[in-house]
């Protein structure tokens, strides 16, 4: 099993570039169902989940070619609508060609995406406002099995805020009859992506980025060239890695109003951060104050950061609490912190962390989950001693080159078996 060796105790100083955002290029891939035709995308991100999204996209009948962060999509008229269980296991944002093929094509049969470790990941809103726009849903042998005529708008408004729900009825309402508006809809970045990519393919959005979206149905979509938004947790990661060294790095190419809620909390806790319209710099520091966050929807502290936050908290001076509101089960790096000598109370979506400087030593831990496992490496990274991450294949699927950014800004880590 591969797994990643830290070593503890150097400071990481210098500048790291962010990759393309994983959680857009996902969803820009199945979007660029909605038009057959060659879409050109750079900045793609090159990862585990990107070439899983790629093999969904074969087996729909699509060509891709992958030039470095360049990526090409021959979208085609699929001989299929199904999207196989086999596939939609591997990376549940699978759902996600759900609204593109019914939109398009009248009918789509998606695998459901079953639970995760972070939690059951339900996808009942996704279906509700599919229903809301007319589609017929039936559940049956594992498949959400979904037909429509013709798509026909709708208001609807979403009692949870929900990334994929938000870009799924996006996707759908795109080509639908009429004009759709969609209330409480999800305000990330990312949604902002995936509108701007829509539009240039002849989709008529507005108010991505709020949580009231209008999308004006369409009859015809065309193939577009986008550049992938950069991916703000990794660049929130990254920017973790130096406070937690007490180093100086500068995180480049990523919008700093994008971690506002991280750079915030950093300040909170003592540290210096800088910015400029393409990057974000924490400044050298010896000790930090512990500080509480709640976890909720964009623009507030992101939950795929929670994980990474925790780490910087354990040796942090004083008491902090941290609080999951997203998913009910993001807690599973609390009791691999705990083996390397973190003093971590978990209970229900709430954790109490009793920050001790140097209070961390190096042990064999396991990642359980893709931001986990990113924890479990910052840690590593301010223990006594040696750290290895086992099951690493977890942080290949959002993490591009980690280890050799981690090295480049002289981290000591190494990936072996
Ligand atoms: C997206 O997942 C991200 N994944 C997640 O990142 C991220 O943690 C999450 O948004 C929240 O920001 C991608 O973009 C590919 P949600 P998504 O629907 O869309 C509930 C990572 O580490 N809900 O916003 O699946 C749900 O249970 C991953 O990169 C319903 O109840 O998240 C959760 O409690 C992990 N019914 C809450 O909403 C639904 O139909 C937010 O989930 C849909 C969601």
């Amino acid at each position: 099993m591969e797994k990643m060796v830290v070593q503890g105790g150097h400071q990481l100083n210098g500048e790291v570039s962010a990759s393309g955002a994983k959680n857009s290029a996902l969803i820009l891939l199945f979007a660029s169902l909605l038009a057959e035709g060659k879409h050109r995308f750079s900045n793609v991100p090159q990862l585990m989940d990107v070439d899983s999204a790629a093999n969904l996209l074969h087996s729909l009948g699509c060509e891709t070619k992958r030039d470095g962060s360049n990526f090409e999509v021959l979208v085609r008229r699929p001989k299929s609508m199904e999207a196989h269980y086999d596939l939609v296991r591997k990376m549940r944002a699978s759902i996600l060609c759900l609204g593109p093929l019914l939109a398009k094509y009248g009918e789509a049969v998606v695998s459901l995406p079953g639970g995760c470790a972070i939690g059951t990941r339900p996808i009942d809103l996704h279906l509700e406002g599919m229903k809301a726009l007319g589609a017929e849903i039936i559940l049956e042998d594992g498949y959400v099995k979904a037909k429509a005529k013709k798509l026909k708008a709708a208001t609807f408004l979403f009692e949870t805020v929900t990334v994929g729900g938000t870009e799924n009825i996006m996707m759908a309402a795109s080509l639908a009859e009429g004009t759709t508006v969609m209330e409480n809809a999800a305000k990330e970045p990312e949604i902002v992506d995936l509108a701007n990519y829509l539009n240039k393919m002849g989709a008529k959005i507005k108010g991505a980025g709020t949580s009231v979206i209008t999308i004006e149905g369409v009859s015809e979509l065309k193939p577009a060239n986008h550049t992938v938004m950069a991916d703000r947790i990794e660049a929130g990661t990254l920017v973790i890695a130096g406070a937690i060294t007490g180093g100086e790095v500068t995180v480049k190419d990523i919008r700093p109003e994008w971690i506002d809620s991280l750079t915030f909390k950093l300040k909170e806790a003592g540290f210096k951060i800088s910015i400029t319209d393409n990057s974000v710099t924490v400044h050298k520091n010896k000790s930090w104050r512990a500080v509480d966050i709640n976890t909720a929807p964009y623009p507030l502290f992101p939950t795929d950061l929670q994980a990474q936050f925790m780490s910087l908290m354990t040796v942090a001076e004083g008491t902090s609490v941290i609080g999951e509101t997203v998913f009910e089960n993001r807690f599973m790096h609390v009791q691999e912190l705990c083996r390397m000598g973190a003093d971590i109370t978990p209970k229900t979506r709430v954790a109490v962390i009793r920050g001790k400087p140097g209070g961390l030593s190096g042990a064999p831990v396991m990642a359980t989950d893709l931001r986990a496992s990113a924890c479990l490496v910052l840690a590593g990274l301010a223990a006594r001693g040696e750290t290895s991450v086992g099951r690493i294949y977890h942080l290949d699927r959002g993490y591009e080159k980690l280890e050799a950014k981690l090295a480049k800004l002289g981290a000591s880590v190494k990936r072996l078996g």
